[in-house]
């Protein structure tokens, strides 16, 4: 897989400050969208909580706006030329349905535990509601969001294994395998360092 200059230039939005960046912040992070097993969290540690929050919040509206209509549009490209078969079937329908984990996923994060980390950088901290988010967060929090953009790859290339060849199935699944990598590591960040974040904000300041 290869990054390029089209999605680099997307993500490096997420970051609100990127002239305060280290050099070498940016490779390290293209390299974890590639690798996402050799991940390193650390490299998130000098960010605030709140430049992580920033960082999430754009990351899910680039997924639903950007990444989503991406996958979309080269669907239905193949759904045009195919016709209508169980591979168009099976791809149909996990659209509509992964759509909906996606939005539910990323409604759920902003509502509950989003808007408490956004209180808390506005010095409004709810101590009731800490438990229930916190412990709620952790105890849901899914990933078969990610995973499931690589269980459809195989459920395809079972109903048709040509698929592996033609060009716009490459195409398709490679933005699969690079949302996969990117949610793969948003996740990581949502449970370890922005979790880790709040607890230390807490502790600080309240
Ligand atoms: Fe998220
Ligand atoms: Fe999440």
């Amino acid at each position: 897989m290869v990054l390029s200059d089209d999605y680099k230039n997307i993500v490096k939005l997420r970051f609100q400050s990127q002239d305060k960046l280290n050099p070498d912040f940016l490779d390290n992070f293209y390299d974890a969208i590639l690798k996402p097993d050799d991940f390193k969290d650390q490299i998130f540690l000098p960010f605030s909580l709140k430049e992580i929050l920033y960082y999430l919040q754009k990351s899910h509206q680039e997924y639903l706006n950007i990444w989503f209509p991406k996958i979309e549009k080269i669907s239905d490209i193949i759904l045009d030329k195919e016709g209508t078969n169980e591979l168009t079937l099976t791809l149909k329908s996990f659209l509509v349905n992964y759509f909906n984990e996606l939005s539910n996923h990323i409604n759920f994060e902003e509502k509950v535990l989003y808007n408490f980390v956004n209180k808390l950088t506005k010095g409004i901290y709810v101590e009731s509601e800490k438990m229930f988010v916190l412990n709620h967060f952790l105890e849901t929090h899914s990933h078969a969001v990610e995973d499931d953009l690589i269980s459809i790859q195989k459920r395809l290339i079972i109903i048709d294994p040509k698929i592996e060849s033609d060009k716009n199935f490459k195409e398709l699944f490679n933005l699969l395998n690079l949302v996969h990598n990117d949610l793969k590591i948003h996740g990581a960040i949502e449970d370890e360092i922005f979790i880790d974040k709040i607890h230390q904000e807490i502790n600080s300041q309240f």
